[in-house]
């Protein structure tokens, strides 16, 4: 989705992702352990990164930010809802952050703020996290936000044509 706004945490500035953000993207969407639980594989060189920026744009019912650092203007991830279903009203959470950035706690400021803006905003009544079974650093991504284990979703997708077992977190408007 394109002009998406601005939403402001504690540490980060979530921003609209453009072609500039392609640089900084790429010295983590080519690093292998980034996208290990990932439906994509490691980027090849920066022009699989600013196609990726442009489908991200092109698709209406996906929103992805760019995560920045409020004090550098430095990008460490993007992330925000990797699918929208307006009908349903329900949103499902993506992210992925540069490895120099993991463990900061980043990635849970932003997702609380996705929920609040999910649900406040978007009037959404449901968001959710649909995560490889081992992505241990995801799930707790999903628990520290407020979002519920549901259950476990037998060969839910497909990583290098091989099925693969995913857990589904979640949380509703109350
Ligand atoms: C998942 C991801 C976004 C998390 O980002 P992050 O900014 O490091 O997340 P946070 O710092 O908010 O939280 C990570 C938590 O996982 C914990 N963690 C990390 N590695 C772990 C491990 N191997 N075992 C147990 N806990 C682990 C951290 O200690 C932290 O928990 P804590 O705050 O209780 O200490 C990041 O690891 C990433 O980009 N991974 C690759 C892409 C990806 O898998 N995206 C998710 C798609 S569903």
């Amino acid at each position: 989705m394109k002009n998406l706004p601005k939403i402001e945490t504690k540490r980060l500035l979530l921003r609209d992702l453009s072609l500039k953000d392609a640089g900084q993207m790429y010295e983590y969407t080519s690093n292998p352990i980034v996208s290990k639980y990932l439906l994509w594989n490691p980027h090849l060189d920066l022009e699989e990164t600013k196609e990726a920026i442009v489908s991200y744009k092109n698709n209406d019912s996906m929103m992805q930010w760019a995560i920045t650092l409020k004090k550098t203007e430095i990008l460490i991830g993007v992330g925000g809802f990797g699918i929208i279903n307006s009908q349903m009203r329900k949103g499902d959470l993506g992210y992925s952050f540069n490895p120099k950035y993991w463990n900061k706690g980043y990635a849970t400021e932003m997702t609380k703020a996705l929920v609040n803006y999910g649900f406040n905003e978007l009037n959404l009544v449901r968001i959710q996290g649909v995560i490889h079974v081992n992505n241990i650093p995801s799930a707790k991504v999903l628990e520290k936000s407020g979002l519920a284990f549901e259950a476990i979703l037998k060969n839910w997708m497909l990583i290098n044509k091989k099925p693969v077992d995913t857990k589904i977190y979640s949380i509703v408007k109350k």
